[in-house]
């Protein structure tokens, strides 16, 4: 959960690391560090976020260099701890994302040969390991290291005296900017939209050799083509474009995401797929997960087709027969995970399909097929507008499994998302914002709109809350409700109207406050709630997500009136590449 950067060309490579890390922070932030090689080696470290004005005061020599911005995992985030990593000597120096799992082995034997560790990091042993292995080239040393690793690693090493930066990839990504002369490298797309369209994804097991004017990738020993391929994201898309967050930016871009996503379709190999498959097993972490649990509640009432859902982290625990399509969704495509059920799945012959917002990123290149989400870039730690762009994606398969049956839906739904956007949330969040804990709670598909709801709230303005079916809350929570405990309830109209209503009253008997989603007119619902927030009365598949929107914008004001850091909530990172 960490981000490297490389830069090798004509420029000064301090302000394009630093840029380039400030464009990775959202992957972590508790420390930062540079290194460069004119004559020498130069390493600037220090704790905190780049953004923090710390950096503006590196000026490293030389137009080499590479960085990292870091999020603790080996070692408390101290400036020892902080990447760059260098050798005893002071000449070799890596940035390392992912872990190495046989690192205290490695320590313990590199210490009996005499090597000084400085540091409390696993990236530590790469270091000695090469500085070990060194006989007067970087690239063979590199190479005599790699197979006594365990673990995944992405990591790029420079060293004095040389033009030359060595990257290595096992289960952590990295992707290779192509300039003019010049070669950037960096754990995903952001830092090089500023410079190039043209990028090179390597695959596990590529080592890259990249000199100014030229670039080797070696896979097996062996030399190998990567093919140049053309990102459609663009710099604009990273910027917050007048918003006060990147957050906010992408709540109101989520009209576009889901537009763009669905006017993309699904390529004809990817429908045969899916209009093949029996029944469907997703996989998915944390929003991508009730992405899928949406999907089971709405595909099995209209399509019929027999849907499991299933958490990344816990689908190696369920040993039931598996031999059907299997979904994996990520925004980011570099969930650990995510992709290690879905390795499972191919293990057991699986068809597997990547659902996910990142072209090129891990999950496409294990996945049978890909269906790309259409949202853009996302900054913002949490997950909103790649939320809505799954949704549209995983909506598009049931409309495909229903012969079109919600053409019309869909390529409108955009329109009532937009008319969700304004609305005024201030009644809810005061009482949010004086909370310790919330209750969101829904029925069918708006159970996990609800759990959505949850997540949002306390990972962004930390009131804790829970998401929880309605006719659960009795079974047990019922304890937990004052009237300082708010239940957030969402009440659409169809099957679950009358009951949710209850369950309203039910909760409102025992005086906890309640902010009632309903749609726009319902005069019981408005009587009944403590608040009452309208959403636009439109078909079902609509109404997920429009109640999805009001709860990501409760979420996003409750935590701005609790003064929070909107886009870095405390102790996460956006791609979650541990296990
Ligand atoms: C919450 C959030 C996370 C991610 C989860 C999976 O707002 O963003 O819960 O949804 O870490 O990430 P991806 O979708 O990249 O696999």
């Amino acid at each position: 959960m960490c981000g490297i950067v490389g830069y090798i060309g004509r420029r000064d490579a301090t302000p394009v690391l630093i840029q380039g890390l400030k464009r990775l922070e959202y992957r972590g932030y508790d420390s930062f560090g540079i290194a460069t090689v004119g004559s020498e080696l130069e390493v600037y470290k220090r704790t905190g976020s780049i953004s923090d004005g710390e950096a503006e005061a590196a000026h490293l020599r030389g137009s080499t260099g590479i960085g990292h911005t870091r999020w603790a995992g080996y070692g408390e985030p101290t400036v020892v701890n902080a990447h760059p990593q260098i050798d005893c000597e002071g000449k070799i120096a890596i940035v390392h994302n992912g872990t190495i799992e046989n690192y205290s082995d490695l320590r313990r034997h590199l210490e009996e040969q005499g090597h000084t560790f400085r540091s409390e990091t696993d990236t530590e042993a790469i270091v000695h390991l090469i500085e070990e292995r060194y006989d007067g080239d970087l690239l063979s040393a590199v190479n005599a290291t790699l197979p006594l690793l365990q673990g995944s690693y992405a990591f790029l090493a420079i060293m004095e005296d040389a033009e030359r930066i060595i990257a290595a990839r096992n289960k952590s990504p990295i992707v290779l900017g192509v300039g003019d002369a010049e070669f950037f490298a960096a754990s995903d797309l952001m830092p090089l939209l500023d410079y190039t369209e043209r990028v090179i994804y390597l695959e596990d097991g590529d080592v890259a050799d990249i000199t100014p004017g030229r670039l080797d990738i070696y896979h097996g020993g062996q030399r190998v083509e990567r093919p140049i391929e053309l990102v459609d994201w663009c710099v604009e898309d990273t910027r917050k474009g007048g918003f006060d967050h990147y957050m906010l930016k992408e709540i109101f871009e989520q009209p576009q995401s889901f537009y763009e996503t669905i006017r993309a379709g699904i390529d004809e190999d990817v429908r045969q797929m899916l209009m093949d498959a029996d029944e469907i097993t997703l996989v998915a972490c944390g929003t991508s997960y009730h992405t899928t649990l949406i999907f089971k509640y709405l595909a099995e009432t209209f399509c019929n087709v027999p849907v499991r859902a299933e958490m990344g982290s816990e689908f190696k625990y369920f040993t039931a027969p598996l031999n059907n399509l299997v979904i994996a969704v990520s925004q980011s495509g570099e969930t650990t995970d995510t992709i290690a059920a879905l390795n499972m799945a191919k293990a057991r012959n699986c068809p597997t399909l990547a659902i996910t917002n990142v072209q090129g990123s891990t999950l496409t290149r294990v996945a049978d097929k890909t269906l790309l989400m259409r949202a853009g870039p996302e900054v913002s730690v949490a997950a909103t507008k790649s939320y809505t762009a799954q949704l549209a994606a995983l909506m598009q398969i049931i409309n495909l499994r229903c012969e079109g049956a919600f053409d019309d839906v869909l390529s409108h739904a955009h329109l009532a998302i937009g008319d969700v956007l304004l609305h005024n949330l201030e009644d809810a969040v005061a009482l949010c914002s004086r909370a310790d804990h919330a209750f969101f709670m829904g029925r069918g598909p708006f159970y996990p709109v609800a759990m959505e709801g949850a997540l949002k709230m306390k990972e962004i303005s930390y009131v804790h809350a829970e998401g929880y079916a309605a006719g659960e809350l009795k079974h047990g929570p019922f304890a937990l409700l004052t009237p300082e405990t708010p239940v957030v309830a969402i009440c659409t109209p169809g099957p679950i109207y009358n009951v949710m209503v209850s369950n309203v009253k039910e909760v409102k008997a025992r005086k906890a406050p309640v902010i009632a989603l309903g749609v726009d007119g319902d005069k019981e619902l408005a009587e009944i709630a403590d608040i009452f927030i309208p959403i636009p009365d439109t078909h079902l598949l609509v109404q997920v997500l429009t109640a999805s929107l009001v709860l990501q914008l409760l979420a996003y004001h409750t935590a701005c009136a609790l003064g929070r850091d909107i886009d870095r909530p405390r102790n996460l990172a956006k791609s979650v590449t541990v296990e």
